[in-house]
């Protein structure tokens, strides 16, 4: 199994979450949803490094919990932007030895090791795999509430992290984005730009980002039925 680098912006300033602050302070079972995610990391053999995007002034906060939390393999601590791409950005500028880079969002604890090393197996086999799940809901276009079409469920996937990139890859692609002032909602849009293809690797519906108060009570159930 190859090592993997994992890139994780930290950044944002959770305003769906509605706490009035960066909701990944928030705690769950009484270790902040940061943590939570790191730990995913810390404890795999196969991560070598880990690279985070904070914000200026909360960088000394994160420092502080790192030692408390005794997470050991962030290696940067680099600046955030405004934009999650940019924070992205930032993290894989600041990367400098090759591989295989996922990029994950701080704010999805529940990532599963299997899917981690599925991941890491496609992208350094064929440069680009993300994590998706198929969608559940019937899904239909519907551009001002009215309906245009009903699309076909069986090929869709709704996309979360990590995604999984050769470096070199990643980097072309990040760059070109930059240079071009293209904004994406995920690192595969701008490996998609590249005309690289991407896979997409099965995940599991628990893999769920914290964005709003109802995902909070979600994660508590999932970490009760841990512990049992
Ligand atoms: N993120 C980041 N830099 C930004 C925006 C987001 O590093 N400028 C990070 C968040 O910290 C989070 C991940 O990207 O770990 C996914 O973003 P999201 O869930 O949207 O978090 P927030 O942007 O913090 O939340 P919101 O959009 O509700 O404000
Ligand atoms: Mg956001």
């Amino acid at each position: 199994m190859e090592t993997y680098t994992v890139l994780l912006p930290a950044a944002g300033s959770g305003r769906r979450m509605g706490a009035g602050f960066n909701k990944l302070f928030l705690e769950m079972a009484g270790k902040p949803i940061l943590i939570h995610t790191l730990d995913v990391f810390e404890q795999d053999p196969d991560c070598s490094g880990m690279i985070l995007s904070v914000k200026d002034e909360e960088k000394p906060k994160i420092e502080e919990m790192l030692e408390r939390f005794g997470i050991t393999k962030v290696a940067a601590l680099v600046e955030g932007g405004a934009e999650r791409q940019q924070s992205v950005a930032a993290c894989i500028d600041a990367h400098r030895s090759g591989g295989i880079v996922l990029v994950h969002d701080a704010a999805r604890p529940f990532i599963k090791r299997d899917v981690i090393r599925k991941l890491v197996e496609v992208a350094r086999e064929d440069g680009a795999a993300i994590a998706g799940v198929q969608v559940k809901d019937t899904m239909k276009v519907a551009p001002d509430g009215i309906v245009e079409e009903t699309v076909d469920r069986s090929k869709l996937w709704a996309i979360q992290t990590p995604q999984a990139f050769r470096y070199e890859l990643l980097k072309e692609a990040s760059d070109k984005a930059e240079a071009e002032g293209f904004l994406g909602t995920d690192e595969s849009m701008i490996v998609e730009r590249l005309g690289h293809p991407v896979k997409v690797v099965e995940s599991t519906y628990d893999n769920v980002k914290m964005t709003t108060k109802e995902d909070l009570l979600f994660g508590e159930v999932l970490l009760k039925q841990r512990r049992q």
